[in-house]
C-alpha cells in the first residue's frame, strides 16, 4: 500500500503555465493535452472555450471582452506520468483568482513571446511564484515569427527577474528560417515535436544542424551555438528546484516546434508533489493520511445541473470516492460521493486521487475557498490568500423588498470567491470588495442570471480596508468601539478597518501601534 501511494506520489507533475495575454498559453496548453492525448484535434481547447461561453449566461461577459474567466484544471497521462495542468485567468482584474490557484501546484511554465520579451503580466506572475519558491521552466515561444536576438531574451529574463538562465536548446534560425532546435549539452538537434529522439550531431556545424539553414546564415549560428555553451551557465537542477535558476527552451507551439522539450522536462526535471506546511505541522505527500485544500469554488460549470464544484488539491494519502472526510472549519464530515477529475472536454468520477491531483467536488455551499479537508485529523493549510480589495462598492437592490435574498447571494459569492463581502458593524448596507472592476461585473451579472436580483453599486464612502489584530485583546476591543462606524466582519467574522483612503488608514494606524493592520489574510 504504501509502496503504492509512494509509486503515484513519484508520478505526478502539477503546474501551471503563467504569461502575458496572448503569449501563447492557450495554444501550448493544446499541444501538451495532445500529447496526453486528451484531446484528438488541435483548436479543442479554443473550441471548448468558446462552446462554453455560449451556454453560459453570465459568461456573456467574457465572450463580450474576449477574456477566459473560469479557471480550470485540465489532467493528461503521458510516458507513465500524470500531469495535471491548473489554467489561470489571463485578465489581471482576476488576479486573486490566479494567485489562489498558483498555490496549488509545484511548478510552472513561464511563456515569453520572443519578440517582446518580458511584459508586465508575466513579471507580476513571476514575482508571486517567487513568494511561494514555484520552480519555472522557460519556454520563448513563436521562434517562428521575427523575434528578438536569443541573447537579448536570456540578459532580459536575468535582468527584470533576477532570475539565473540556463538555455537547454538553442533555436536553428529564425523567422521564416527557423527550422528546429539544437540541444546545447547532449549536442543534438530535433527538427519538431514529431520527431521523438533527437538526431545525435558531431556539433552545430553539422548538416543535420547548420545545414538545415539557407548558407548566409550558418556561420552565425555557429557562433551563437559555441558562444552559448562557453558564456552561459549549465542547467543545474538543484538551482532550479530552489528557484534561483530556469531552463530555457526555444520552439513554437504552434508549429509543433519545443513541446515535446517542455514535457520531457516536466517529467525529468520539475518537483514531484511537494508537501505543505499546516498550521500545526509540515506534511509530507507519501504520508498515509488523507489530507487536501479547496482553493477555488466554481459554479454553474454545467449550467444544465446548476451546479458548484470545489477545487481541491490532495495533499497527502488517498482522496477516494465515497469517503468520509473531515471539513476542519466546522468539524463536521462531508462525503465525498462523487469526486470528479477533468480532462479537456470531459469529467470523470475520481475512484482515488494522490496528493498532487486537483478533484472536483460537487456540493451546495458546503465548501469554501481556503477549506481543509483530512480523514480525521485537525490541521489546517495556510497560504491561499485573501487580498484586500482594491475597490468597495455598496450594492444597491433595485427591489428594496429582496434584501434577505441579496444577503444570501452575497454569501455564496462570496464563499465562491467572485467578490469579498464585508457587514458593517453599525448595520447599514453590505460592501462587496473586488480587487479588480470586472469582477463587479460578474457580480452582477451573476446576482441577476442566477437570482433574479437587478443590481447597482454606489461607491461607498470607504475605499481602503484592512483586516485589524491585535494581542492585546483589550487594545482591540477599544479600538473597534472606538471606531464602530468604519468596523465591518469579513465572511469568517473577522474584523476589518475600513478607511477613506490611504492617508486615513496611515494616520489611524500611527495612533494605535497595538493594533495590526494587514493587507493580505490565509483563509482558513
Ligand atoms: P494566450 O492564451 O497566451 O492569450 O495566447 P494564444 O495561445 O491564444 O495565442 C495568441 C496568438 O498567438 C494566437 O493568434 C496564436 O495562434 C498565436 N500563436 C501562439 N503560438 C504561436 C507560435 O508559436 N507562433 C506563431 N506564429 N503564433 C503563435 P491569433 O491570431 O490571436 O488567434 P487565432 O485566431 O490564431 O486563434
Amino acid at each position: 500500500m504504501a509502496n503504492t501511494l509512494e509509486t503515484e506520489v513519484a508520478r505526478r507533475r502539477t503546474f501551471a503555465i503563467i504569461s502575458h495575454p496572448d503569449a501563447g498559453k492557450t495554444t501550448l496548453t493544446e499541444k501538451l493535452l495532445l500529447f496526453g492525448g486528451a484531446i484528438q484535434l488541435a483548436g479543442e481547447v479554443k473550441a471548448k472555450k468558446n462552446r462554453t461561453q455560449s451556454r453560459s449566461d453570465w459568461m456573456k461577459i467574457e465572450r463580450e471582452r474576449g477574456i477566459s474567466v473560469v479557471t480550470s484544471v485540465m489532467t493528461f497521462e503521458y510516458g507513465g506520468n500524470i500531469y495535471n495542468l491548473l489554467d489561470t485567468p489571463g485578465h489581471e482584474d482576476f488576479a486573486d483568482d490566479t494567485y489562489r490557484t498558483l498555490t496549488a501546484v509545484d511548478s510552472a511554465i513561464m511563456v515569453i513571446d520572443a519578440a517582446r520579451g518580458i511584459e508586465p503580466r508575466t513579471l507580476k506572475l513571476f514575482e508571486v511564484c517567487r513568494l511561494r519558491d514555484i520552480p519555472i521552466i522557460t519556454f520563448v515561444n513563436k521562434m517562428d515569427r521575427e523575434s528578438r536576438d536569443p541573447f537579448e531574451i536570456l540578459d532580459e529574463v536575468e535582468e527584470k527577474l533576477a532570475l539565473d538562465t540556463a538555455p537547454v536548446t538553442w533555436p536553428i534560425g529564425r523567422a521564416r528560417t527557423f527550422a528546429g532546435t539544437h540541444h546545447l549539452a547532449q549536442n543534438a538537434v530535433r527538427r519538431a515535436d514529431t520527431e521523438v529522439e533527437r538526431t545525435p550531431v558531431n556539433g552545430p556545424e553539422a548538416e543535420s544542424a547548420a545545414g538545415l539553414l539557407p548558407e548566409n546564415e550558418r556561420e552565425a549560428f555557429i557562433e551563437e551555438v559555441n558562444l552559448a555553451r562557453e558564456a552561459c551557465r549549465p542547467f543545474d537542477r538543484e538551482a532550479y528546484l530552489e528557484g534561483h535558476l530556469t531552463p530555457v527552451f526555444f520552439g513554437s507551439a504552434l508549429r509543433n516546434y519545443g513541446v515535446r522539450d517542455l514535457i520531457d522536462a516536466l517529467a525529468a526535471h520539475a518537483p514531484r508533489p511537494r508537501a505543505q506546511e499546516a498550521d500545526t505541522r509540515r506534511v509530507e505527500a507519501s504520508e498515509p493520511g488523507m489530507t487536501a485544500f479547496v482553493f477555488k469554488i466554481q459554479a454553474n460549470m454545467d449550467p444544465n445541473h446548476r451546479d458548484r464544484i470545489a477545487f481541491a488539491r490532495v495533499c497527502s494519502g488517498t482522496l477516494s470516492r465515497g469517503m468520509k472526510a473531515k471539513l476542519v472549519r466546522t468539524g463536521k464530515a462531508v462525503t465525498l460521493s462523487a469526486p470528479q477529475f477533468f480532462f479537456a472536454h470531459q469529467r470523470q468520477t475520481a475512484d482515488s486521487a494522490y496528493a498532487g491531483d486537483v478533484v472536483g467536488i460537487p456540493n451546495h455551499g458546503t465548501l469554501r475557498i481556503g477549506d481543509t479537508l483530512t480523514d480525521g485529523e485537525a490541521l489546517v493549510f495556510r497560504g491561499v490568500p485573501n487580498f484586500a480589495p482594491e475597490i468597495l462598492r455598496r450594492v444597491r437592490l433595485m427591489d428594496a423588498m429582496k434584501g434577505k435574498k441579496l444577503s444570501e447571494a452575497l454569501g455564496q459569492m462570496a464563499e465562491e470567491g467572485v467578490v469579498q463581502l464585508f457587514i458593517p458593524e453599525d448595520g447599514s448596507p453590505s460592501i462587496v470588495g473586488v480587487v479588480g472592476a470586472l469582477q463587479l461585473d460578474v457580480l452582477k451579472a451573476r446576482l441577476e442570471a442566477e437570482y433574479a436580483l437587478p443590481v447597482d453599486f454606489e461607491t461607498a464612502r470607504f475605499s481602503v480596508c484592512r483586516w485589524i489584530s491585535s494581542d492585546d485583546r483589550a487594545a482591540l476591543e477599544g479600538f473597534l468601539a472606538k471606531h464602530r462606524s468604519a468596523i465591518a466582519r469579513d465572511l469568517d467574522g473577522d474584523p476589518v478597518f475600513l478607511a477613506e483612503n490611504g492617508f486615513s488608514l496611515n494616520y489611524e494606524a500611527e495612533r494605535a501601534p497595538a493594533i495590526t493592520f494587514e493587507a493580505v489574510k490565509d483563509y482558513q
